[in-house]
């Protein structure tokens, strides 16, 4: 039996750096298809995702680069959202969990497992920075690694043995916020005792769910072997959703317990709009819940969350969590730091018209059951051979033929000269509802792409051995009957590679139905495998390519582009985006002198300056009192951007940015002219 609504979410992702190729081929592509696949089929399906606004990682960025999480989020949030949006990861919705609505309802889960019982408080000695009167979260601790002496290994990770840690582990703890020793300090926290509950998934999933993925199976098996410990469903930190408890000031909830609600409040909100109710979609028992993820989020998806939910009571489960293992590039792990990555907003530019192409790609080489790797060698080669070489050749050519013989309109055919059982002869294709269409199913249904994707590219293969073998342009002058049948059989071979290639290859399919004049029926699922899809007499429209060669030089283009990257050894990030003179020449940058400089009350980061710009006094706050005393700047001079807008800090306007060169460590040196200069001077 069918299930009467889908609920398919994919891994949101953090709103703090752009979506690279590895997170799209691993949790993004493979949804969509999926969601594609099923809505060719009308079914009841409610496509979720939405930008994870919170976490530790968004409030250190934030830190380091001198601006606020909300700039952050808003920044990626929108950049993220567009990008998805142009490659046609048809999102129902794409939320952020910044929003009250997300708020309100991670809070109220908070509280059910409050009142349930299902949460433990207890009280443990956390560090704490002194300086910035905070208690730290794993990731702003950093010191030396007790398995392999790492000096710069995180508390919760040793990125060079990688190791997990805890706090306490390191030798030599220092906060990444002041540099200092952290203090121990006592703090109390809301826990989930995921120990009673690991009787249940062993037999929810170990002995219920022996149909995942291996991959997923084996890491749920080895985590459940270890036995479960108590998590702290809180945090000290200031970014986040708030503890709604009166006596939890400063506190938040843990980021992976916030997270996952945001499918929930992302439903929410997407059956608000359409005037429908959310609670089918997450709470009744005949909605299958499909999570797609990359492997790193196993834990969360498949341990975490489902006891959250099972210990709230009033939902239902995951049937699947299909992850992915990685995608990675060029022989090297995808790193962001490092900017080893294809990024999709920078490929969307830079390869415009060409989404299909990088869908195609991703999915053929799809890390289903093993890390994999993507090259631009091999994606010059699948574009020039596959999609070009069989699936463009075959459409175009059968298109063209029907053009040219026919003007386009679908001719007779004589079946009975033709057919031989569920097969057409010298078509190596078996038809019907059991035909290619039920393998491509089959393998869609069992998540794998690698597969589906190839099937749908053999029924092209196929016809165009069948077109070339037939020889149409020999026999057009004797037998145009015959050449009328020909190239009936190949329409419809066309016109099912236009339905089954959806999934896969949205805009190329776009772009083929109205060359079939046929626009509703290759939108249904039903019809392909079958072929009578296209009436005879139909008058098909104009033909145009679907693909085009990509040459070398593109690709080398590429290629030098990470080669730029490589550089070993350079602690600085990669020169950004090329700009246009236009876009220097907005910035207007001016000479000035600082003449008073004082410490911002209650906030330990900020200067404010006067600044003596020659031909007005100018207020400017600059997050710079870690760095320099008052007194040791008065009398600098220094370069100011004079014409950035205005912004408020604590209450002060602060009117222009101070520039400054800044080390791998972190510390500040201020430009000036090299020798005094007069205030207001434009530099260029
Ligand atoms: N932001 C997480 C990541 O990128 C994924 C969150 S998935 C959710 O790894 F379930 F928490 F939403
Ligand atoms: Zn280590």
């Amino acid at each position: 039996m069918a299930p009467k609504r889908y609920t398919i979410t994919s891994a949101l992702p953090y709103a703090n750096g752009p979506i690279h190729i590895g997170q799209l081929a691993g949790a993004y592509i493979p949804a969509d298809i999926y969601v594609r696949y099923l809505r060719l089929q009308g079914a009841d399906v409610a496509f979720i995702c939405g930008s994870d606004e919170h976490g530790a990682a968004i409030s250190l960025k934030a830190i380091r680069e001198k601006t606020t999480p909300q700039a952050i989020i808003d920044t990626y949030h929108t950049l993220n959202k567009q990008s998805f949006a142009a490659f046609g990861i048809d999102f129902d919705i794409f939320h952020r969990t910044s929003e009250p609505l997300h708020h309100e309802t991670a809070q109220s889960f908070f509280t059910t497992l409050l009142e349930k019982g299902e949460l433990i408080t207890e009280t443990s000695a956390q560090y704490f920075d002194e300086e910035y009167q905070q208690f730290l979260a794993d990731r702003y601790i950093m010191g030396t690694c007790p398995k392999c002496g790492n000096e710069n290994a995180y508390g919760d990770q040793c990125e060079k043995c990688g190791s997990s840690l805890s706090p306490k582990e390191l030798i030599q703890p220092r906060s990444t916020l002041s540099d200092k020793t952290p203090v121990l300090k006592e703090t109390t926290h809301w826990y989930l005792p995921m120990q009673h509950y690991e009787q249940w998934l062993r037999e929810w999933i170990l002995e219920g769910h022996t149909e995942w993925k291996k991959n997923v199976y084996g890491q749920v098996k080895s985590w459940l072997e270890q036995g479960l410990q108590p998590r702290a469903m809180t945090r000290d930190l200031d970014w986040g959703v708030k503890v709604p408890l009166p006596d939890a000031e400063g506190k938040v909830l843990y980021v992976w317990l916030d997270a996952p609600i945001g499918y929930i409040s992302a439903t929410k909100a997407w059956a608000e709009e359409k005037g429908i109710d959310w609670k089918p979609y997450w709470q009744d028992g005949e909605t299958r819940l499909i999570h797609f993820i990359g492997k790193d989020n196993i834990v969360f998806h498949c341990i975490i969350f489902p006891i959250i939910l099972k210990a709230h009571g009033d939902y239902i489960l995951p049937d699947n969590v299909p992850a992915n293992e990685f995608m990675n590039m060029e022989g090297d792990k995808i790193s962001t730091s490092r900017n080893w990555a294809v990024w999709l907003h920078e490929y969307l530019e830079e390869f415009p018209g060409k989404e299909d192409v990088l869908r195609y790609v991703l999915t053929a080489n799809m890390p289903e059951t093993k890390d994999s790797e993507f090259t631009w060698k091999d994606y010059q080669d699948r574009n020039n051979n596959e999609l070009v070489g069989v699936l463009g050749n075959f459409v175009n050519r059968v298109l063209v033929l029907q053009q040219k013989y026919f003007d386009g309109a679908i001719q007779p055919i004589d079946w009975s000269r033709w057919k031989d059982g569920n097969q057409v002869k010298g078509l190596e294709l078996v038809w019907g509802d059991e035909g290619f269409k039920k393998g491509i199913s089959q393998s869609l249904e069992q998540f794998r792409y690698r597969e589906a994707l190839n099937q749908v590219m053999n029924v092209a293969r196929a016809g165009n051995k069948f077109l070339t073998d037939q020889e149409p342009w020999k026999k057009i002058k004797d037998d145009p009957t015959a050449v009328g049948e020909v190239l009936h059989i190949c329409v419809q071979v066309v016109a099912n590679l236009a339905i089954i290639m959806e999934p896969f290859l949205p805009f190329t399919a776009k772009k083929l139905r109205p060359m079939l004049a046929q626009p509703e029926t290759l939108t249904d699922w039903s019809k392909a495998g079958h072929l009578d899809i296209l009436p005879v007499g139909t008058v098909l429209g104009t033909p145009s390519l679907l693909f085009e060669k990509v040459d070398d030089e593109t690709i080398q283009a590429q290629m030098d582009k990470l080669e730029a990257t490589k550089q070993t050894d350079n602690p600085f990030p990669a020169v950004k985006e090329t700009i246009q003179y236009d876009d220097f020449a907005k910035l207007d940058l001016r000479v000035g002198t600082i003449v008073a400089a004082d410490k911002v009350k209650k906030a330990d980061r900020l200067l404010h300056f006067k600044v003596d710009m020659g031909f007005e006094v100018r207020d400017i706050v600059s997050g710079v009192a870690e760095h320099f005393s008052p007194e040791e700047l008065l009398d600098k001079q220094v370069v100011v951007v004079a014409n950035l807008a205005p912004r408020k800090l604590k209450g002060i306007e602060s009117k222009g940015m101070i520039l400054m060169a800044e080390d791998a460590d972190g510390k500040l040196s201020f430009l000036q002219p090299d020798k005094a200069w007069p205030n207001g001077a434009t530099i260029s």
